[in-house]
């Protein structure tokens, strides 16, 4: 059974001597790999201490990386419901807004209600041709 370890112990270790990364519920000392990350020593000690789920994941890690993190695994986290949600990026909130009257095609693909509007838009207007 791999150690458990608490969130608060995790945030203990943030320093470039003593670094602790937290990937996936998991908890990996990265102390010596970072002055071998490809991606640089900054990046790490950013992100020490804190669950770099994220971050790591956004990179796209090759397998190679993933087989370095398996050597590195010193435990795992047991109160993952303390772990900090991280805020969501911009680019998965985005949505279209309907502000002019021109409505690019790529907008109506991205929410309902952005068809929704759009379609009423067209509505409105072949009522308002019809009428006057
Ligand atoms: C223990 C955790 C990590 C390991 C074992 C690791 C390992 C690696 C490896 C092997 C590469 C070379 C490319 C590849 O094989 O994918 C790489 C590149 C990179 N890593 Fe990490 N990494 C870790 C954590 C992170 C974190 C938390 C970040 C945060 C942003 C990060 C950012 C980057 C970046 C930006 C590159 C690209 C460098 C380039 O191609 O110029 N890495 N990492």
């Amino acid at each position: 059974m791999s150690r458990q370890i608490k969130y608060a112990e995790l945030q203990e270790h943030k320093s470039e001597n003593d670094l602790w990364l937290l990937i996936d519920g998991k908890v990996y000392d990265v102390t010596k790999f970072i002055s071998e990350h490809p991606g640089g020593d900054e990046v790490l000690i950013t992100e020490g201490g804190r669950d770099a789920t994220e971050p790591y994941e956004d990179v796209g890690h090759s397998e190679d990386a993933y087989d370095i993190l398996k050597t590195l695994l010193i435990g795992e986290i047991s109160d993952p419901e303390n772990i900090p949600k991280r805020g969501r990026k911009p680019s998965d909130t985005a949505t279209a807004s309907a502000g002019g009257p021109y409505v690019h095609p790529s907008l109506l693909t991205s929410s309902p209600l952005t068809v929704i509007l759009a379609i009423a838009a067209v509505g409105a207007f072949l009522a308002y041709r019809y009428y006057f």
